[in-house]
């Protein structure tokens, strides 16, 4: 075992790695023993990840149990809400972090405890980097909260309030009464956010225990399924299943159709081409559109649609989504079980086909998400059709263009604003070197005279990325960023800019050779990032566009388990 190489023997370095971990375990803890770090991004500032304690204690049982020895190992924690500038912008410090910390500390296999949006991503890709047998604990979504009889989903409702107290229909002291109710118990985020996404897709990939991702944070079965992740944990060191084992092309192809099938967050394509990216996996943009086009949509979850994580799990959650489009799923992709991903469909019916459509009647025959090309986006861009408006799939507007955030919000209500139904609006300098880190600020809120008129949606285009509980025709992550040269520099108010879903392309009509003769908006490059030192500068200096997973240059594939030198 990877341990031995710190414990066994009889040599002063064994002495001193032994002699400072006796602290109440027994000889037999150094005497071949798998090691097992429980990974926990438990923290008071990642409030849904907090109940994650309690989570590693059942986990450590479970360990103990099969005959580990488990070992705590908190590891840098990502509060969406709560991470300035954006929780993005870390994402690949709490990967690298991890990873190094895997790879330093004398330990066989990790057990991965997650929740809030980037807490996964970022372990998954730190384990893949050091290809130590890892399973993921998903932390689970809050139960649903109520206000006034009426089910409140996390951000969504928060975005919809606030439109309505902006439109006049909802006064702000009902808007206040709304808060202490939408979070209603420990969990994270209920809608099918980012952090749902990423739990289910976890499982999809293989690396959750089939049927525990969606489980409700407070539900004991949570607690139950954790314990048998300690066990297993234990059996995946023993039959060397690494994240490179399970983690495959094929397990990326049934990832890609149960984010179709569950209608899943966009922030998932960036996630899961960064952790494709730690294996060396040729996974591409276009593998998104290829394969989840062909998907249907059966997941009626908000933003796109009407019932939260609370009511997916009571209707048989992910295994019964994934049982309807079984024929679409790769049957060779492992899970952490050592049994294929298929071999547990079967036998999971929808209790509730309100919830989960049953294949013959989906929400909608194609859902996934739709890759953009065109000379405003000649990396990519990507476009959730599930949370658009069907009327603006195909649409001509002209351009009203912010250079920044702050740009945004000091002219957005301003009355003069030359901006109506038909026109597009765009937002640049948001992508990951401009902001930096590429924030959840695409869908930008309509000017009040928009949502005066009853208007509640216009074609909206940035580089950055669009919360997984928010919803409207967002066009996100055009690559290359404005902030990189990308061609969204160019755009100047006024211009004409064609949007064709159904036909995958985004258009700046704007002819060749006038094109040619502009150059980047200066206004926009005031208001890019400039760091000096510290994490921003080295993110700003090494980070990748979004059609590749926004990771650092240097952190794209693995480094391996190995440690060559001693520290003493
Ligand atoms: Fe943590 Fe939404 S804020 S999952
Ligand atoms: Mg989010």
């Amino acid at each position: 075992m990877r341990s031995d190489a710190w414990y066994a023997g009889d040599d002063r370095n064994a002495y001193i790695h032994r002699a400072w971990m006796r602290r109440g375990v027994p000889d037999s803890a150094f005497e071949g023993r798998p090691q097992i770090a429980v990974a926990n991004t438990a923290s008071d500032l990642t409030p849904c990840n907090s109940h994650l304690d309690e989570v590693a204690r059942s986990v450590k049982n479970g360990i103990y149990e099969a005959g580990g020895i488990p070992l705590e190992l908190p590891v840098v924690s990502l509060g969406e809400t709560l991470v300035r500038p954006t929780a993005m912008l870390w994402r690949n410090m709490a990967a690298m972090a991890t990873e190094e910390m895997l790879r330093a500390n004398p330990i066989d296999g990790v057990v991965l405890l997650g929740g809030c949006d980037k807490t996964i991503p970022s372990l998954l890709m730190a384990a893949a980097s050091v290809d130590i047998p890892a399973v993921v604990v998903p932390g689970g979504p809050m139960l649903t909260g109520t206000f006034r009889g009426v089910p409140l989903g996390c951000g969504t409702d928060v975005w919809r309030l606030s439109e309505e107290v902006r439109a006049g229909t909802l006064s702000q002291e009902d808007f206040l009464r709304s808060e202490s109710a939408t979070i209603r118990s420990r969990g994270h985020c209920n809608t099918m956010g980012t952090a749902s996404t990423m739990g289910l897709l976890a499982e999809a990939l293989g690396t959750v225990i089939p049927g525990t991702a969606g489980t409700p944070a407070p539900d004991s079965r949570l607690l139950v399924a954790a314990h048998e992740t300690g066990v297993l944990a234990v059996d995946l060191v023993r039959s060397e299943r690494r994240p490179s084992t399970i983690l495959t092309k094929a397990s990326f192809h049934n990832a890609i159709v149960a984010l179709a099938a569950i209608g899943g967050s966009t922030n998932a394509v960036v996630h899961l081409l960064a952790v494709a990216g730690r294996l060396g996996i040729d996974l591409t943009l276009e593998d998104f559109d290829r394969i989840g086009s062909r998907v249907p949509l059966l997941v009626d979850l908000a933003p796109a649609g009407r019932f939260l994580m609370d009511d997916l799990f009571r209707a048989g959650g992910l295994l019964a989504v994934l049982e309807q489009v079984s024929d679409l799923l790769d049957p060779t992709a492992l899970t952490v079980t050592g049994e294929p991903l298929v071999s547990y469909l079967g036998s999971s019916p929808i209790w509730d086909p309100e919830v989960i459509r049953p294949r013959p009647r989906p929400l909608l025959e194609e859902g996934g998400i739709a890759v953009l090309r065109g000379n405003l986006a000649p990396s990519g861009a990507v476009i959730k059709p599930a949370a658009a408006s069907a009327h603006l799939l195909r649409h001509r507007g002209r351009a009203v263009v912010f250079d920044s955030i702050e740009d945004f919000h000091a002219r957005v209500d301003d009355p003069d604003l030359p901006v109506d139904a038909a026109s597009v609006m765009v937002l640049r300098g948001c992508g990951p070197k401009g902001y930096p880190g590429m924030p959840e600020v695409s869908n930008m809120p309509l000017p009040k005279k928009l949502l005066e008129a009853g208007i509640r949606d216009v074609v909206r285009i940035c580089d950055g990325r669009m919360s997984g509980t928010a919803y409207g025709t967002v066009v996100l992550h055009v690559s290359p960023e404005s902030a990189a040269g990308g061609p969204l520099s160019l755009v100047r108010d006024g211009d004409w800019i064609i949007l064709d879903v159904p036909g995958r392309t985004l258009t700046l009509d704007v002819p060749t050779d006038e094109l040619a003769t502009r150059t980047s908006s200066p206004e926009a490059a005031a208001a890019y990032a400039a760091p000096t030192r510290g994490w921003e500068k080295l993110y700003v200096d090494h980070v990748l566009q979004a059609d590749t997973g926004a990771d650092l240059d240097f952190l794209v594939g693995s480094s391996g388990d190995q440690v060559s030198r001693e520290s003493h």
